[in-house]
């Protein structure tokens, strides 16, 4: 949990304490455990309030990265844990942001990592500040200036590799926007002894190594160099090499930076040139030379190297040597020459070696100001990066370290005045009341050194003004009178026998009880340093050089611009730059870096305490603390510190509304924090105790805790929410696609069945339409070749008789005919004879004539009957009409009928006429006779026959006597009614009377005869012929006939034979008469 916290507090996740305010409680050994603990856990940054103490790690740690400057970048400075970065991005905001011009304050023992820290500020605010690609240059230029400063002012000492030897000032130039516009570097006190003589172990700068083990072959020849360091005086043998630098590489590197800041080639050229004339320098050795007034003067050894370094410069051979042997004395009017001896000759060459390679360091920091200078007039933001030589202790402390440890004791100064100033000053911004807090003030020490009358600076120059013969005696005998009372001076030969039997102070010396420590200084070499001297022979040959470089670099070399006023002592020109710079800086808004060498062994993980302990105290960081303290531990500003505790109180969580004091007020009060603890500023909570601090910490992890539960059950539970909701709406969005699918189907489905539907109505009416179409098409095409047929019968027709085809049918009928002629040639001479009942008729020929040939049978046969029919005479057709009427009556009714065909129908059977018996009967009949016969009378009582005559006559049918010939009975043929028979073979029949007639009364007659085919037919055809009406004639086998006043049924029956061929009648009672046929 505490793993995953976003840090918003250097509170969070620390390591002993982050800032030393905080500590609890606070004394030296807590102070130093606390760093320790610190340093043991790569933490090499700790606050004590904003000033951030910096240890050097002599290793390199992974807290620079670009990751890191992105995580410090725009962050609050107590947000994150302690880091040069924090210190950086709040210096380059409120510059930014609230327009106050900013300095950097670097400082600490040479080694403890100064210069480093000073290019971490640069690279981090070069990679915050604004992009582009003339920013981008100028950044470049700033930053390339360090490689090429640190080359030619940097050396090898035993603190420090890579120990700056000169101060550096550097002021960063912004414009309003925060983008880099170009720098100012203000350099302070090249350590310029180094050049000719290095203490044990040490070497000289860097820039002498590097030429000789990286130039070319070619370049080092034009130089007129070689490879070797041990050719070389200047080049102390003792640590030419340094373990982990490579100078070859290092000279590319400066060579290349050269290029970047802006140096022309010819300018670089000029550099190393008198890079290498000041080496050569060292190699020209003087010899002792009696001269006639007894004096020595000095000699060139050998004039080779004198002759190379001329050629080098271009200077005359013959005046420079000339410059190493006489000195030249203007005073007034007057020019006064005196030789030098050897030991005024070494002094002179060194002089000139010093000289001019402090002022090529000079030149090169003009130079690239030229480069680096802002190109606009718009008003500027201002970054100054202080990076000066630390507070230096050695065994022998000479004027150098005399300037260095007072420059360092003026930091100081300005750190506890500006640190105390600011933290008075809060306090009444903030309205809190502020009570003094007692702290060691170096002023006095600053005094002791820099005070204009009885100040030892002035003191020396003094002494270095003063005619007569001045020594370095002279100078601590002067200090000896002067500065004995000051308790910070310390000196044998003082007044004050205070030091007087102290052994350890030399008599030579005199010690300064600096803010950081005791330093005795030899006094020896401080009148010369202090002068600076170089005689005017040696600038004079410089000027008349013809190498531009070296004549720009002495411009007093110039016999027109001759000036006989001293130039100012060294001393005092420091003094001066040094109160500039501290004028420059109180104008701006401090930031400290405190830098704290963990050992002297430049050596990683080791934490020297007492070494340590040393710094702390010297740095006074403890007074920092109290002072820090003295009013309230800590302080921070309403909002953050209502963001960070808010959840300790139910009224301010999870939200405050209002403002934020009040919150603060509220949350305090809850917590029952007591009221001495904690001071309410304007924008600034104030509390007193780190303990009250810890505390709120302490609550604030404990409800962190509870809230990370709680947090993680309300994420939890909105996380199954949101997942629930995502799903449910996923539901609804998948089912409503799907439902729109569905439908899409359906409807697709309906539409294509509905477009079948209608395709197959559209099809049908189509062929419908089609066959209509096809039928008229047909129909016209019918008519059209029906037409086209008849058209063509027609022509064929009447063309016809022109084609031969038709031949074959003319042919065919033709042959038809003539077998038709044929036939019936043949058939005339084969026809059979005329009798109508001859049955022969002649084969047919041919198959085609069966029709012909039966038609032409039958019409012969008509012809034939018709023939036969015309010879008839009237008899012979009468006869012939009743028996074909007897046929139309009787034929296939009666089965007497057939037997009857054959017989000729007679009528007069009887020849009443020639019996004389019937005269009387002939008679009574005048009429015609039709029918006379006898026939049997049946009685009706029994059944028994009587002959009788029976006559038909033209109108009547009469019944008479056989035997008399009278007349028993006459019926007018309109009387009878009808005549009844069986259908047998039998002669019986029954002859119907009208009822109510005058011969009815005895009943309808049963009569039989031989003939009664012929009778029956006579009398139907008589009857009709008489009354124009139809005798009725009933063929039955059972009739009724009226007997009297009775009917009587007359039934046939199938008889025995023994009658022969003669029926028999019997009368079986009053209703029934039976008739036996056989
Ligand atoms: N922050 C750091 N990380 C790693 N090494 C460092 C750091 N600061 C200093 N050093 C090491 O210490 C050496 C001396 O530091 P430097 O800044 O030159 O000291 P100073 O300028 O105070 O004399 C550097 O050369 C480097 O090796
Ligand atoms: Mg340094």
């Amino acid at each position: 949990m505490a793993k995953m916290e976003v840090k918003t507090s250097l509170l969070d996740d620390m390591i002993g304490v982050g800032d030393m305010v905080l500590l609890e409680p606070l004394n030296e050994d807590s102070f130093i455990n606390n760093l320790k603990k610190r340093f043991d856990h790569n933490e090499v940054y700790t606050y004590i309030g904003s000033v951030v103490i910096s240890i050097n790690p002599y290793r390199s740690l992974p807290i620079y990265t670009p990751e890191k400057v992105e995580e410090y970048r725009n962050r609050n400075f107590y947000e994150l844990s302690p880091h040069i970065f924090a210190l950086s991005d709040e210096a380059y905001r409120s510059l930014r942001d609230q327009d106050k011009d900013q300095c950097i304050l670097i400082t600490g023992e040479s080694g403890a990592g100064k210069t480093e820290a000073s290019k971490l500020v640069m690279s981090y605010v070069a990679a915050v500040c604004g992009k582009g690609a003339e920013v981008n240059q100028v950044k470049e230029q700033l930053l390339q200036s360090n490689p090429v400063l640190e080359a030619f002012g940097n050396a090898k000492t035993v603190r420090n590799d890579n120990s700056s030897r000169f101060g550096k000032y550097m002021d960063i130039e912004f414009d309003f926007k925060g983008d880099p516009l170009g720098g100012v570097i203000s350099n302070y006190l090249l350590e310029k002894s180094r050049v000719v003589k290095q203490p044990r172990g040490e070497r000289n700068f860097h820039i002498f190594y590097q030429i000789l083990s990286g130039a070319s072959e070619d370049f080092l020849c034009k130089l007129k160099l070689e490879r070797d360091f041990s050719r070389y005086n200047y080049l102390g043998l003792d640590s030419a090499k340094v373990n982990g630098v490579d100078d070859a590489a290092n000279f590319r590197t400066v060579r290349n930076a050269m290029q970047i800041v802006g140096f022309m080639d010819h300018e670089t050229q000029s550099v190393f040139e008198v890079v290498a004339a000041v080496l050569k320098l060292g190699n020209i050795e003087f010899k002792p030379e009696s001269r006639v007034n007894g004096l020595d003067e000095s000699k060139i050894k050998d004039k080779n190297e004198l002759k190379e370094i001329c050629e080098l410069t271009g200077i005359d051979q013959s005046v420079l040597e000339r410059a190493f042997s006489f000195r030249t004395v203007e005073a007034k009017q007057e020019k006064v020459s005196t030789t030098l001896n050897v030991a005024q000759a070494y002094y002179a060459r060194d002089a000139l070696a010093k000289n001019l390679y402090s002022r090529l360091f000079s030149w090169l920091v003009t130079r690239i100001n030229e480069s680096i200078k802002a190109q606009t007039k718009v008003r500027k933001k201002v970054m100054g990066v202080l990076d000066i030589y630390g507070f230096e202790i050695f065994e022998d402390n000479s004027f150098e370290q005399f300037i260095i440890n007072y420059c360092n004791e003026k930091l100081q100064q300005i750190f506890i005045e500006l640190t105390l100033k600011e933290e008075q000053e809060e306090y009444i911004r903030e309205g809190i009341e502020w009570t003094h807090i007692e702290y060691f003030n170096n002023a006095i020490i600053c005094d002791l050194i820099e005070n204009n009358q009885t100040g030892i600076l002035a003191m020396l120059d003094e002494e270095c003004l003063r005619p007569g013969t001045v020594t370095d005696d002279t100078f601590l005998e002067k200090l000896n009178q002067v500065c004995a009372t000051h308790q910070h001076f310390e000196s044998r030969m003082s007044k004050c026998s205070r030091f007087l039997n102290d052994t350890s102070l030399p008599h030579s010396c005199f010690r300064i009880q600096h803010y950081a420590g005791k330093v005795m200084y030899q006094v020896e070499g401080f009148v010369d340093k202090n002068n600076d001297l170089l005689y005017r022979d040696l600038s004079q040959a410089m000027w008349k050089a013809s190498h531009s470089l070296i004549k720009a670099l002495f411009p007093e070399g110039n016999p027109a611009k001759i000036n006989l006023k001293r130039p100012p002592t060294a001393g005092s020109q420091f003094k001066a730059s040094v109160a500039t710079l501290m004028k420059n800086l109180q104008t701006k808004n401090p930031n400290y870096i405190r830098c704290i060498k963990p050992n002297d062994k430049k050596a990683a993980h080791i934490f020297n305490d007492a070494l340590v302990c040393h710094q702390i105290r010297y740095l006074g960081l403890l007074e920092n603390v109290r002072v820090r303290r003295a009013g309230y531990a800590f302080r921070q500003a309403y909002e953050p510190c209502l963001e960070r505790y808010k959840m300790l109180c139910k009224q301010t969580w999870p939200h405050w509304r209002g403002p934020a004091r009040a919150g603060v007020e509220v949350l305090f009060n809850e917590l029952e924090i007591p009221e001495e603890e904690f001071s309410f500023g304007r924008s600034k909570i104030f509390i007193r105790n780190p303990r009250t601090l810890f505390k709120l910490e302490d609550l604030r992890k404990q409800r962190l805790e509870d809230l990370a539960t709680l947090i993680e059950k309300i994420y939890r539970g909105w996380k199954c929410r949101t997942r629930f909701l995502l799903m449910k709406k996923s539901q609804i969005v998948i089912a409503s696609w799907y439902r729109r699918y569905a439908q899409q189907k359906k409807y697709q489905k309906i539409k294509s069945s509905a477009i079948i539907v209608q395709s197959y109505i559209r099809g049908w009416k189509a062929r419908k339409l089609l066959r209509e179409l096809k039928h008229q098409k047909r129909c016209n095409e019918a008519a059209t070749v029906i037409a086209a047929y008849w058209h063509g019968t027609q022509v064929r027709r009447e063309y016809r008789k022109f084609f031969r085809a038709n031949a074959g049918r003319k042919i065919y009928e033709f042959t038809l005919q003539r077998l038709m002629q044929k036939y019936f040639l043949e058939m005339k001479n084969k026809m059979p004879s005329l009798s109508p009942i001859d049955k022969n008729w002649p084969a047919r020929p041919y198959l085609f004539l069966d029709s012909t040939h039966k038609e032409l049978k039958r019409i012969f046969h008509l012809w034939r009957c018709k023939k036969y029919r015309g010879q008839f005479t009237d008899q012979q057709k009468l006869i012939y009409e009743e028996k074909l009427e007897a046929s139309e009556l009787f034929k296939d009714k009666k089965a007497l009928y057939p037997a009857s065909v054959g017989q000729p129908f007679q009528g007069a059977y009887l020849e009443i006429s020639k019996n004389p018996k019937y005269k009387k009967l002939k008679d009574a009949v005048d009429e015609k006779i039709i029918i006379a016969e006898v026939v049997n009378k049946i009685n009706r009582a029994n059944g028994k026959a009587t002959s009788r005559i029976f006559l038909l006559t033209k109108n009547n049918v009469l019944l008479a006597d056989q035997k008399s010939g009278n007349i028993k009975s006459e019926v007018p043929l309109g009387d009878v009614t009808k005549v009844s028979m069986s259908s047998q073979n039998d002669g019986f029949f029954a002859v119907h009377l009208k009822e109510g007639s005058e011969a009815a009364g005895k009943g309808d007659f049963l009569l039989s005869s031989d003939h009664l085919i012929e009778m029956a037919t006579k009398l139907y055809r008589t009857t009709l012929s008489q009354t124009k009406q139809k005798l009725n004639i009933e063929i039955s086998d059972e009739f009724l006939v009226q007997f009297r006043q009775d009917k009587v049924c007359v039934k046939f029956i199938q008889g025995s034979q023994k009658n022969g061929n003669i029926p028999t009648c019997k009368r079986k009672n009053n209703r029934l008469l039976e008739v036996a046929v056989p």
